[in-house]
């Protein structure tokens, strides 16, 4: 990508909070001014939320960065902040968890309930010989004894690091061996898509290969039968019977609290290493502010997975530590219905919801008249987080949602921020569709060209400036590739400069108005004619056609104009795309495009019934890119449904469609 990002699309609409909601919001404009003279002293404020065995002597060390060190000196048990403290204060009959299997039982668990399994949980490990700064690899479906697992870990210091479920044996044995686990906990089983799914050979498989693991933990959970080797046990026979008083110990602010691997495009996983004290000061404030929880009333629900960062601060740190009821729910949308998320949030009268923009684009698809079918009068706030979200998506995700009312937070942040970094606060910012507009208080984010200068307004890399709480430590094992990875690209690791500047990895651009929008990772930039171009203002041309649901959009070689865009679309539920209606379909589309972003974005257009997509829901671009310029495709193993690709290639490959030369014939303008 040259010095900056084109800027072609424009975005008119905006929305004010309701006035109810801006009247008793929790955090208000002030926010802002006041972090922004000083951040760490802001960050030492909000620490305050939480309960501290000892006070740190110093806010922030940065004197070695890019190795940040914050509330030096402090301590602090983080099992003890998001259970023992609700329930001593009177809160212990408060559900914590309202939990909701695949095939309908539910289960509800109190703070008491919480602090009993967890106590429960750190005695077993620590019987087992885990003891502070051992490493517990997780790898459970969404069952409540996947959080009591993690609290159990951070109750006696041993990190965790919890794999999807639904990675295989290779990805699973991988991150073993990277972190040194020495306990595994797993299940037999979990339910998805109707039916029992086993874990526990997966774990076999993958502990015969990792000499460091000594036991396996596992829960009892589909009841189907299972192998048994000399190093598992059954948690209902240990876990379960184990005391259930157990006496938290303080651990250092700096103290590992987990791994968690993050695959990126190429190479092996890296292991983003989180501590202690910062991490759960930003992760709390930031679901308070954010989601302008209150704490009595609301019911949150955060459909992330456990095994994803959302899944971590928004389904366990920050509701817990903030004292929240939440819902977790083990399946997927689609089973046994496609109204089974909205099922849901009736049922447990949700107020706050957090998802994916893939998941807003599948409902969309879906069609509006599912989620017409339920009550979803007490949702007061949506969140959006992981992707892009297109305009036309925030649109329907507020409208069919939101009742037209509830505000859409987008969240911009990763792994490696811990955090939530860049996003609206629901009683302060009028929003606009797609933007995930300002940095929060006390972060600072900047879109900046080649060489590192600020774009006041305009498109470049999305960069962030000066250290934040729960910022990533290092990569588990690898400085250098830390400092590699996100320190080198600008600022004084790249040898320009005192300042240190991460590089997230992302395109942005930045309006009038100041308002940031994300156009994807930069690796998937496009350069057409000398022009660059995002992957995600073409995606959300796209899906402001009223028959598109959902589109991908990638850059092929070409020998003219360099690269040619490439878009695959899935038409919503009740378009026809065959035969004459598809091609007329194809040109209306390529011409919508042209219309909103100028004639230079003009896509060749196909229609696919799925896109590729990883196990937590983003699009890989890479996939398309090898179908587009036909070449064999990449890596495939992390991707979530193999055979998909299949579909791709064989829609793709009309005879002339799967040559690059006929993509730029379609796409001359
Ligand atoms: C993307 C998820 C646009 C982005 C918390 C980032 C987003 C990567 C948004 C991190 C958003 C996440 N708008 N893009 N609101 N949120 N991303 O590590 O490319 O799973 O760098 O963390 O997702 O993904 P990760």
């Amino acid at each position: 990508m040259s010095t900056t990002l084109g800027n072609l699309s424009t975005e008119t609409r905006a929305f004010a909070p309701p006035p109810e909601l801006t009247a008793q919001a929790n955090v208000t404009a002030a926010a802002y001014d006041e972090a922004a003279p000083d951040a760490p002293a802001f960050w030492a404020r909000q620490a305050e939320r939480l309960t501290w065995v000892r006070k740190w002597d110093q806010v922030l060390d940065w004197s070695n960065p890019p190795f940040a060190k914050w509330f030096v000196g402090g301590e602090l048990n983080i099992a003890y902040n998001c259970v023992d403290r609700h329930v001593e204060a009177g809160r212990g009959e408060k559900v914590a968890i309202h939990w909701e299997g695949e095939p309908g039982d539910s289960r509800t668990i109190t703070y008491a309930d919480l602090l009993r399994s967890v106590s429960q949980a750190a005695n077993t490990l620590t019987e087992l010989g885990v003891t502070a700064g051992d490493r517990v690899a997780v790898y459970l479906p969404m069952i409540p004894e996947a959080v009591v697992a993690m609290l159990a870990c951070a109750r006696i210091g041993a990190p965790h690091s919890v794999v999807f479920g639904g990675y295989s044996v290779e990805a699973l044995a991988t991150r073993i061996q990277d972190a040194g686990a020495k306990v595994v906990i797993t299940a037999d089983g979990g339910y998805r898509r109707g039916s029992p799914s086993a874990l526990k050979p997966t774990v076999d498989d993958a502990v015969a290969r990792c000499p460091s693991v000594e036991r396996v933990l596992v829960v009892r959970r589909t009841g189907e039968d299972v192998a048994w080797g000399e190093k598992d046990l059954w948690w209902h026979e240990t876990v379960e019977q184990a005391s259930d008083q157990h006496e938290p110990q303080a651990f250092d602010s700096e103290h590992p609290l987990f791994i968690l691997y993050t695959s990126g495009t190429t190479g092996r996983p890296k292991g983003i290493l989180h501590t202690t004290g910062g991490y759960l000061t930003q992760v709390s404030y930031t679901h308070w502010s954010v989601f302008d929880l209150k704490v009595d009333t609301d019911v949150h629900w955060c459909a992330a997975d456990i095994g994803w960062i959302t899944g971590h601060s928004h389904l366990v740190y920050g509701p817990l530590s903030n004292g929240a009821t939440q819902v977790m729910y083990e399946g997927t949308p689609d089973t046994p219905h496609h109204g089974r998320f909205w099922e849901i949030v009736d049922k447990y009268r949700v107020s706050i919801l957090y998802t994916a923009p893939t998941l807003i684009r599948t409902m969309m698809k879906w069609g509006d008249d599912v989620p017409a079918g339920y009550d979803l009068s007490s949702l007061r706030i949506l969140g959006s987080v992981g992707e892009p979200i297109n305009p036309e998506a925030w649109m329907w995700y507020r409208k069919h949602i939101g009742h037209d009312n509830a505000p859409v937070v987008d969240t911009w942040w990763q792994t490696e921020t811990g955090g939530m970094m860049i996003s609206p606060l629901p009683g302060v910012t009028a929003t606009k569709p797609g933007s995930a507009m300002t940095p929060l208080p006390g972060i600072t984010a900047d879109v900046v060209d080649d060489a590192a200068e600020s774009v006041p307004n305009g498109g470049g890399f999305l960069v962030l400036r000066g250290p934040w709480p729960a910022m990533l430590r290092t990569i588990w094992g690898d400085d250098k590739r830390f400092i590699d990875t996100y320190w080198s690209r600008f600022g004084a690791g790249a040898g320009a400069g005192d300042e240190w500047i991460y590089f997230t990895g992302d395109g942005a651009k930045r309006d009038e108005d100041g308002a940031l929008w994300l156009l994807g990772r930069v690796d998937d930039i496009m350069v057409v004619s000398g022009h660059n171009i995002s992957t995600t203002e073409v995606e959300s041309a796209l899906v402001s056609h009223p028959v598109v649901a959902e589109a991908a959009v990638v850059g092929a070689a070409d020998p003219i104009t360099g690269q040619a865009i490439a878009a695959f679309v899935i038409a919503r539920s009740n378009v026809d795309t065959t035969g004459r209606a598809g091609e007329e379909l194809t040109i209306d589309l390529r011409n919508h495009v042209a219309k909103t972003l100028g004639p230079i974005a003009k896509p060749r257009v196909v229609f696919v019934a799925e896109l590729p997509k990883t196990r937590s829901g983003k699009i890989m671009r890479r996939l398309l890119k090898d179908v587009a310029e036909n070449r064999t495709l990449g890596d495939v193993s992390t991707l979530l449904d193999s055979t998909v690709m299949d579909l791709i290639k064989a829609g793709y490959g009309t005879p002339a469609g799967s040559d690059v030369s006929a993509i730029r014939r379609s796409t001359a303008p």
